[in-house]
């Protein structure tokens, strides 16, 4: 969508649904040399950044905390992120701070909620630095959040960024991912992530509760599917859930004429071969008609007038939308069950969130973001 579009005219509606905030740190009064624009898809497993000097990132969404001197002194850090928080969890206080979609935060005592909050602003920073803005530009950030999150854990999440940006607004994410394809009318964005797969109906104005479906028929699901297919057919070999995503990312596809996927699992400590084509399929196919029925609410639920439009206009996104064919085996149930539909892959599931956050920031007026303070 071009800058003249968005500041004119229907997008208004869109604009003023963005919940925004601006910082006014000393530190913003000094920076007189620019501003770096960002969008940042802050995910369930992962988080991406691209900013406007153009450098992208993409970090597993982990934080670890050493322990205590022992392991503060082996790890050699304070904090650790990603993969590298991941592999040390066990020296470490871990969080994942949006493992539920959204920020943990509840009245169960037993939650550490205090906890979770600084990892999430503790990971915003880090992702901010990874984008290297210059001291003196100012950091003008827009945050693609989980549709939920986006709805009910505004402020929080605000709280957890204005501390490293001098500007930031939030959106959903499906919203985002349309934004950067210019699919913000009379479309359904499916957003496969690990712990949810959030169905979105977008008709040119902020979605709403009721525009957006979230289903678990999503990566971790597949991962556990692959794994109890794997376990009755081969009860000899050992495997970690793990192991089997790790299989999963490297082999997953439906496509009919799928080359034999033939992987190695320790029997008895001896790595020995196996054929595992049939379950990688049957797991990933798993997910297809849940999927369908969720499209089928949001469609039969929409204008009759602009049913077949939506049905020809469905975005995939999100990691788990990399399984190969997974588009045509959408479009073949859809064929059967509503007569037609046409599914898009966006060309880059990993960066399509954090893609479109960098274009709603750079097609905001200048004025918008002032008018926030
Ligand atoms: N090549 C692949 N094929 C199938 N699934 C994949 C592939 N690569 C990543 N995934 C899955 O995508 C999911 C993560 O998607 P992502 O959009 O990063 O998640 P989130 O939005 O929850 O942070 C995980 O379940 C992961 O296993
Ligand atoms: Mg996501």
């Amino acid at each position: 969508m071009s800058k003249s579009t968005v500041e004119e005219g229907k997008d208004s509606s869109q604009k003023s649904s963005i919940t925004a905030a601006m910082s006014n740190t000393e530190a913003s009064t000094n920076k007189d040399h620019g501003v770096l624009y960002m969008g940042i898809d802050l995910g369930t497993s992962r988080t991406s950044v691209a900013a406007s000097n153009g450098v992208r990132v993409t970090l597993s969404s982990h934080v670890g905390y050493p322990k205590d001197v022992v392991s503060r002194k082996l790890l050699g850090k304070d904090i650790l992120f990603g993969d590298d928080a991941l592999s040390h969890r066990l020296s470490c206080r871990f969080y994942r701070p949006l493992a539920s979609g959204v920020l943990k935060l509840s009245n169960n005592k037993t939650d550490d909620v205090e906890g979770n909050m600084k990892a999430a602003a503790d990971l915003i920073r880090e992702i901010i630095r990874l984008a290297k803005p210059r001291k003196d530009e100012l950091v003008y950030a827009v945050c693609g959040v989980p549709a939920e999150a986006a709805i009910h854990h505004k402020d929080a999440i605000i709280k957890a960024a204005r501390e490293s940006v001098d500007s930031v607004m939030l959106c959903s994410e499906p919203f985002s991912v349309a934004y950067g394809l210019d699919m913000l009318d009379d479309a359904l964005v499916i957003d496969i992530g690990a712990g949810t797969t959030d169905l979105c109906r977008m008709h040119g104005t902020m979605p709403e509760e009721s525009d957006q479906i979230t289903t678990t028929y999503a990566g971790d699901y597949v991962d556990n599917q692959l794994s109890m297919l794997l376990a009755k057919k081969f009860p000899q070999a050992q495997f970690t859930v793990q192991m089997i995503k790790e299989i999963k990312e490297k082999h997953s596809s439906i496509a009919d004429n799928m080359a034999p996927i033939l992987v190695e699992l320790p029997v008895n400590g001896k790595p020995t071969q196996f054929d595992i084509t049939e379950e990688v399929r049957t797991a990933c196919l798993s997910i297809v008609k849940p999927m369908v029925d969720g499209l089928a609410n949001l469609i039969a639920s929409f204008d009759p007038e602009f049913q077949n439009r939506l049905k020809n206009r469905v975005l995939l996104a999100g990691g788990g939308s990399q399984i190969k064919a997974l588009d045509l085996a959408i479009e073949r149930e859809m064929h059967s069950r509503l007569g037609s539909g046409k599914v898009f892959r966006i060309e880059e599931p990993v960066y399509g969130g954090a893609n479109g956050a960098l274009k709603i920031a750079h097609d905001m007026p200048a004025e918008y973001w002032e008018k926030l303070k």
